[in-house]
């Protein structure tokens, strides 16, 4: 942009006029904020094309310059108001086309995030628990890596035991092994007691070389414990017939058939009533298969050989100690009281099994 041709008064402000009425018409067209900006730096900026004009002004005599610099500054308020005009429309244009593309429908029912749930053998396990704590029992847990010596040894179960090969064991290291039951923590429990009554029960996991339907390489128990003067089998027979109740329905009985295991004398597997057909062993109860009775747990009184192992005095005959133990499988427990046919199910995590278990 140069100076007015003929360098006059009239021409000059001609000029301003011609400008600004361009620049007017220009506006109208202008479609987004950022050329707005462009827009004012090319016409009123410093080096735009309103102040090329006005570097003319040095050769125009000092009377005549008010009426041209009272021109351009009527041009140039003109031109701001129809900037800050054209900008507001422009800006409620842009919020317009923004609330329309992001609208939101309140009405919409709103996601709701899934609720988790305890895993059944955790349930199963609290439940558990729960029973027992009501008669005294203290939970009280052991390693799951734990000595060879505390698994096997110290509850009567010899190197050369036969019992031995009823559990197949992961060996973690020389004299070291993935418990494979929680009979264990018996011994943890009365060594590190040392008064009585010792009266705990023991949830967690075992280990053994099992992998199919029925049998798990990883799987939970629960250990029982009484020790005190004067308990007896029928002490035993009650506590348990008081959990059958509570766990499997209030007119469950129970049954205790001899059995062997090697830390206790005289040993007992234990069924339950089957709480499907209520004991009568129908012919087609899928639960107890026709039998009526639900083996659960083993159990008997404490063998002598395990408090000598705790270090009590023989000679005083254990200072007349006696005591229950017993074990039981959480996943047995579950599986018959959720009627679940495969053991697997309980480790896959497939939410289509484990949201059956909401509370
Ligand atoms: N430890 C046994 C097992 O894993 C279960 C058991 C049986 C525990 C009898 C006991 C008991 O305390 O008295 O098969």
């Amino acid at each position: 942009m140069s100076v007015s041709p003929d360098g006059s008064v009239a021409g000059m402000i001609a000029q301003l006029k011609s400008i600004a009425e361009k620049a007017l018409a220009d506006l109208a067209q202008a479609s987004t904020l950022e050329s707005l900006d462009e827009f004012r730096v090319a016409v009123l900026g410093k080096k735009g094309s309103f102040s090329e004009v006005l570097k003319g002004l040095g050769g125009i005599p000092a009377s005549d310059r008010p009426a041209i610099g009272a021109a351009a500054n009527d041009w140039k308020r003109k031109l701001e108001e129809a900037l800050d005009a054209r900008k507001s429309e422009l800006e409620e244009k842009r919020l317009a086309s923004q609330l329309e593309s992001e609208r939101i429908d309140i009405s919409l029912p709103s996601r709701q995030p899934p609720a988790g749930a305890l895993h059944p053998i955790t349930q199963t396990t609290r439940k558990i628990i729960q029973v027992f704590s009501r008669l005294g029992f203290d939970v009280t847990t052991g390693p799951e890596i734990e000595t060879e010596f505390l698994t096997f040894e110290a509850v009567n179960i010899p190197k050369d035991h036969p019992a031995r090969d009823m559990q197949d064991t992961f060996f973690a290291g020389p004299g070291v092994v993935l418990r494979t039951h929680t009979s264990p923590v018996q011994m943890r429990a009365m060594r590190e007691k040392g008064e009585w009554p010792v009266r705990i029960l023991s949830p967690g996991a075992v280990y053994r070389c099992d992998d199919d339907a029925t049998h798990s390489p990883m799987f939970h128990q629960i250990e029982g414990l009484w020790v005190d003067h004067g308990v007896k089998m029928s002490h035993l027979k009650g506590v348990l017939e008081f959990f059958a109740r509570e766990i499997f329905g209030s007119d469950s009985k129970i049954r205790l058939r001899p059995s062997y295991f090697p830390f206790v004398e005289p040993g007992a597997e234990v069924d339950v009533s089957c709480f499907n057909c209520s004991g009568r062993g129908d012919d087609g109860c899928r639960v107890c298969r026709g039998s009526g009775w639900l083996e659960i747990l083993g159990a008997g009184m404490v063998h002598p050989r395990l408090f000598e192992m705790a270090g009590f005095d023989k000679k005083s005959g254990y200072a007349g100690l006696t005591g229950f133990a017993f074990g039981l499988g959480v996943e047995r427990i579950a599986m018959l009281l959720h009627r679940i046919s495969d053991l697997r199910l309980m480790y896959q995590g497939d939410l289509r099994f484990l949201s059956q278990f909401r509370a």
